[in-house]
């Protein structure tokens, strides 16, 4: 199936496939991902650790976690534990090996999952994060109502997660990059043809921030607040579980 029908579709179809695309590219991830942003992602996932509140002795879940990089900096910052979870188990075999360099590694672990049906009780973690996950979920609602549900009472969420910018000149300029430029660096080096012309389509029809507010007050989060990244290109979101458990 091509990547522009593939966005369209949600459900198990989605999710099987977005599995098989980043178990395919996760030895190239994180090259891409940082010579792609121009390593900008990496202060973006500095500015979305800022704004989450968690103690040293707290648990953060960090869902789609890919190969940790959102997982390490919640650890550096915030010295808590960090869970991460992810249905591309390749992704986080390359997150393991990381994890033996850095200082932090101890406080990591990671675990296979499906963040639509999370192997976790009801109020496990004080924190969940998200990075440029929540887009790839086949049922972003399930997903939501999930990250709520393992939350404690008072626990935060952090989403990251790429949107489109409002100055129109800009937003012509950044998605010829996005549309044109980008797909052809990502295919040539991660060899696959697809992943990274499914990234801008899979944006393109992410929800608009005042809808994607919406889904999370649906999903049962209050207090939801954005941060928008260099004009748009990227936004933080954060909820809170404020319901009793
Ligand atoms: C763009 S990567 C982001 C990885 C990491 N958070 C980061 O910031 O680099 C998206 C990740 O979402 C994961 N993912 C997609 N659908 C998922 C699902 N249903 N449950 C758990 N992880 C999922 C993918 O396997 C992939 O590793």
């Amino acid at each position: 199936m091509k990547e522009k029908e593939m966005v369209l579709t949600r459900g198990a179809e989605r999710k099987a496939y977005v599995k098989q695309m980043f178990n395919g590219i996760a030895h190239r991830y994180d090259f891409l991902n940082h010579f792609l942003s121009g390593g900008v992602d990496i202060y973006w996932r500095k500015k979305a650790i800022d704004k989450l509140n968690v103690q040293t002795d707290d648990m953060v879940l960090d869902l789609a976690c890919g190969t940790g990089d959102f997982a390490l900096e919640t650890a550096k910052a915030k010295g808590c534990r960090v869970v991460g979870t992810d249905i591309a188990q390749r992704m986080l075999v390359f997150g393991k090996q990381k994890l033996q360099k850095k200082k932090q590694g101890h406080k990591i672990s990671y675990i296979n999952g499906d963040g639509e049906f999370l192997p976790f009780k009801t109020g496990r973690f004080n924190g969940v994060t998200v990075a440029f996950g929540i887009r790839n979920m086949g049922d972003i609602h399930s997903a939501l109502s999930e990250m709520k549900r393992i939350l404690t009472k008072n626990g935060q969420a952090i989403i990251l997660e790429f949107s489109l910018p409002v100055n129109p000149l800009f937003k012509s300029l950044y998605l010829f990059y996005f549309n044109h430029i980008l797909p052809k660096i990502g295919r040539a080096v991660s060899s696959d043809s697809q992943a990274y012309s499914y990234l801008p389509a899979s944006v393109e029809k992410f929800p608009a921030v005042s809808e994607f507010k919406g889904w999370m007050h649906d999903a049962g989060f209050s207090k939801i607040k954005h941060w928008a990244l260099l004009n748009g290109v990227a936004v933080i979101y954060r909820g809170i579980n404020e319901e009793e458990l």
